[in-house]
């Protein structure tokens, strides 16, 4: 759509979040608030999209410097929502159409209802149209005030009589704006208000005081514009994010045992037919196949699971691979670069790491596997552990196809077992074994007659 600019702003202070990190960079589903309003944003398919960025404004910008089209625009110091709009007017110079403004705090606003606001918008020829909710509690919102039915101004919270605060339609932050008269508009703003602040939310009375016509769009549920202000409502947001994700893959036919303790990231995929057991999470770019079974208490991030995949309970997958039928668990921990083939079997109290176990494979107990290349149908014994580090840098371990490794063995890498190789249980083995070949590495064991007898009689004696 030609002649949408997009304004989200995001430079205040968030003081009432308590943070370091800047408001707009706390994750609701998974992901930094402000992405959500710009993957909205992006379904306008607007000819430039601007960013007020002021408080912190670098750790924002570093955040977002893979998005090369997005332009920021500095406001500090910060004198409000209108003095904040105002800073964007020399990169919309000359500029005709709609700016649609949002705000990086809302997270939760559908692309749809983005939509809904500028065809409103458009086909009332309205010069700002006032995106509003009717809420329960609507304390800390500005009021929307009408008069006749017509919105003539909003009063924040702070400014309102009692009687102006028991309205329940509240301002959502968002709008659309005619460009042309809006920048001569707000430099007639004045900031003569309870905080000293330049509010743009006065542009309403501006403009009905010039008789130009104002619209309003309120929207269905109010939910959608729920602001975050606080770690309250960020906890709000979230519960409300998580239940509407939980929501959608039950409609697409995903078992959820108990969707109160499970919490999916906005951006995971899951197929069909796979049932969550309770305490479940499954985070950020993850991707589940259909037919899986994740038992309780289990965390997956950043991960792949292919079709009937079995994760059993209290296990840790984090930027790994699992291939269809593979079984991992319980206990066990999968750490970034773990890729697990066709039904190979990941056991209790084992950990990987940087390491691809083959087709078929097993190590059902107890094993560090870490910088591994392991061959398919390989038997890992329990309490096998690849020594992959000296102490200052880290040794590649290869086992190849068909290889047994005995029980309590130690592979100190650089070491290749062969194809069809076997280990001694209780070896420490420092020397590649060929293919085919027994390595055994350990002292050899001496029975002495009659020691524990005459030891026993030591003991009477003393
Ligand atoms: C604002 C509205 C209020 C509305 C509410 C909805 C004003 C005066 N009030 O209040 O009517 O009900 O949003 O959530 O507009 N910001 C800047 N620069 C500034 C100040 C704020 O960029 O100088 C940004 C903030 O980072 C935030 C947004 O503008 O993303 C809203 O600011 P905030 O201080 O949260 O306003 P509210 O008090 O919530
Ligand atoms: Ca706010």
């Amino acid at each position: 759509m030609s002649g949408v600019h997009v304004v989200i702003l995001a430079a205040g202070m968030g003081t009432r979040m308590k943070s370091s990190l800047p408001k707009v960079l706390h994750p609701v589903g998974g992901q930094p608030m402000v992405d959500h309003v710009l993957g909205a944003a992006a379904t306008l398919a607007p000819e430039s999209t601007t960013l007020v960025v002021g408080h912190q404004a670098g750790a924002i910008q570093a955040h977002l410097s893979d998005r090369p089209a997005l332009q920021f625009a500095l406001q500090v110091p910060q004198h409000g929502t209108a003095h904040a709009l105002q800073r964007v007017e020399p990169l919309l110079a000359g500029k005709t159409g709609t700016l649609v403004l949002l705000s990086g705090d809302v997270p939760l606003l559908r692309a749809e209802t983005v939509q809904l606001l500028l065809a409103t918008h458009r086909s009332a020829s309205a010069v700002a149209t006032v995106m509003t909710a009717v809420v329960e509690r609507p304390y800390g919102y500005g009021r929307v005030i009408r008069t006749s039915g017509e919105i003539v101004g909003i009063v924040e919270e702070r400014d309102a009589s009692p009687a102006q605060r028991l309205g329940r339609e509240i301002n959502s932050g968002i709008y659309a704006f005619d460009l042309a008269p809006l920048f001569d508009a707000l430099r007639t703003i004045a900031a003569r208000n309870a905080q000293g602040e330049y509010y743009l939310t006065d542009l309403v009375a501006v403009y009905r005081r010039q008789r130009l016509p104002v619209e309003t769009l309120t929207v269905e549920d109010s939910r959608e514009v729920r602001g975050i202000n606080t770690r309250g409502e960020l906890s709000e947001v979230n519960t409300i994010m998580k239940q509407t994700k939980n929501a959608e893959l039950m409609a697409a036919g995903v078992t959820i045992v108990d969707p109160a303790t499970t919490y999916i990231d906005t951006e995971v995929e899951i197929g069909p037919d796979t049932v969550i057991h309770p305490g479940v999470l499954i985070q950020g770019r993850s991707k589940i196949g259909s037919g899986c079974e994740i038992h309780a208490s289990v965390r997956i991030a950043d991960s792949e699971l292919s079709d009937r995949v079995t994760v059993h309970n209290f296990c840790l997958l984090l930027d790994s691979k699992v291939a269809e039928g593979a079984s991992v668990g319980p206990f066990a921990h999968l750490r970034s670069g773990s890729i697990i083939g066709h039904k190979a079997k990941i056991g209790n109290f084992v950990e990987l790491k940087k390491t691809t176990f083959g087709a078929g494979s097993k190590a059902n107990h107890l094993s560090y596997l870490g910088d591994a290349t392991i061959g398919a149908n390989v038997n890992v014994g329990a309490g096998t552990i690849t020594c992959n580090y000296d102490g200052q840098k880290k040794h590649q371990t290869v086992i190849e196809d068909g290889a047994f490794i005995g029980s309590d063995s130690q592979l100190i890498a650089p070491v290749r077992i062969g194809k069809g190789a076997y280990i001694g249980a209780g070896s420490s083995i420092t020397e590649d074994v060929p293919a085919g070949a027994l390595g055994v590495g350990r002292g050899r064991q001496t029975n002495i007659k009659d020691w524990a007898d005459r030891m026993r009689a030591a003991q009477v004696k003393r």
